[in-house]
């Protein structure tokens, strides 16, 4: 255990100094030889798979250590921004707004980068709480009738931790000015991870047809089943949408889609209306209809939690 424990610290120590500050030490305008913007991708992918990997095994030592990885990411993030982000002054200087709606991107960042920190402390207190559970975790790979497998969670947080990191890492690519050295860096990171959610999506949805979802909690009410049921319809279209329209704003762009080291060529011409039609929807509408959706999905989950005590809900997903 204390070496498999040692493996994790380093790999983990190896993905957060990679990513999260190694963005600063780049200053290209082009790709780097050693595609180092690639690297920091890869860091964050198999961090984020790990993390979800050790948050849902049977010994509860290791669900621990993967709540504690939690925690740090979220303090890379908090971290990221108070360190960095605020020290570049782009916040004060941003790229031109393109709408009004550009103004709140300072706003944004501050308060997603505030709920990473009180996030981070939150995981923290669970793994002092986790840590006193010694009971084994009987998980099989496929769902059962009345909670998720393995694959299924795996997935989800896999899934949860890359997207909840797109949305400050594509708000912040955003203000970049033009000309800014490593400014395409940020966005092979951003469509790197993007096109990955996405693949990922669809081996979640491919894996739901071969092992049958659980039905919707026992404990829940008529209401809050139908509420339920339509935040997870809602956050499936938005995990598919979210990732199409950002590749097809950036093909009507005329820049390239990014997947580590490969780079796909825009599929069609330049064309500004299809730009702004496409960036409406990737830039605007459904980010902040993912705000309401996520936010109720997550409040959702928490009440069940705290104030209803429907202690085993949660537990569906993660234990
Ligand atoms: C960190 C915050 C999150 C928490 C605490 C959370 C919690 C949960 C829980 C407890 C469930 C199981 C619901 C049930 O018992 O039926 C669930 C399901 C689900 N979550 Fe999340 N979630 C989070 C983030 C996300 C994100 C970021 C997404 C997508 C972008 C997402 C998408 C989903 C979907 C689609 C389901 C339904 C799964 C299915 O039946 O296939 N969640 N979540
Ligand atoms: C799940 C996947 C994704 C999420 C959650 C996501 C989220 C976001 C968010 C929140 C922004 C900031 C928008 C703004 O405030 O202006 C953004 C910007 C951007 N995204 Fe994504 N994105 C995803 C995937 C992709 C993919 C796959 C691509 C391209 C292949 C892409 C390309 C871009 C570009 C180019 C911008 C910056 C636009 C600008 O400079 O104004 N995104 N993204």
């Amino acid at each position: 255990m204390n070496i498999l424990r040692a493996l994790c610290l380093a790999v983990m120590s190896f993905a957060f100094s990679q990513s999260a500050f190694a963005l600063q030490a780049l200053q290209i305008t082009e790709r780097q030889p050693g595609h180092l913007e690639s690297w920091i991708a890869l860091s964050i992918l198999i961090t984020s798979v790990l993390t979800a990997w050790f948050l849902n095994q049977n010994a509860p030592k290791v669900r621990v250590f993967g709540t504690i990885l939690a925690a740090l990411g979220c303090f890379a993030i908090a971290a990221w921004f108070l360190f960095y982000v605020l020290g570049t002054g782009f916040l004060e200087n941003p790229k031109p707004n393109q709408t009004p709606l550009d103004s709140a991107k300072p706003a944004l960042l501050w308060i997603q980068a505030m709920m990473a920190l009180v996030s981070g402390v939150a995981l923290l207190a669970v793994a002092v709480k986790q840590s006193k559970n010694t009971e084994i975790l009987e998980l099989s790979a496929a769902n059962e009738p009345d909670r998720y497998g393995r694959v299924s969670r795996v997935l989800h947080w896999t899934i949860a931790i890359l997207f909840l990191a797109l949305i400050p890492m594509g708000i912040f690519a955003s203000i970049i000015p033009e000309g800014t050295e490593y400014r395409v860096e940020y966005y092979v990171v951003h469509k790197t991870i993007g096109v990955t959610v996405l693949a990922l999506v669809l081996v979640r949805l491919f894996w739901n047809r071969q092992s049958k979802r659980p039905a919707l909690d026992a404990s829940l009410t008529s209401k809050e089943r139908k509420l339920a049921h339509l935040a997870h319809i809602a956050l499936y279209v938005m995990m598919i949408m979210i990732p199409i329209t950002g590749f097809i704003m950036t093909s009507f762009h005329g820049a390239p889609t990014f997947f580590f080291a490969w780079e796909l060529e825009p599929l069609w011409g330049f064309s500004k209306t299809g730009t702004i039609v496409w960036g409406m929807l990737h830039k605007y509408l459904l980010p902040y209809l993912l705000y309401i959706v996520l936010g109720a999905h997550i409040l959702g989950a928490l009440k069940h939690q705290l104030i209803d005590k429907h202690t085993n809900a949660f537990k569906r997903m993660v234990s």
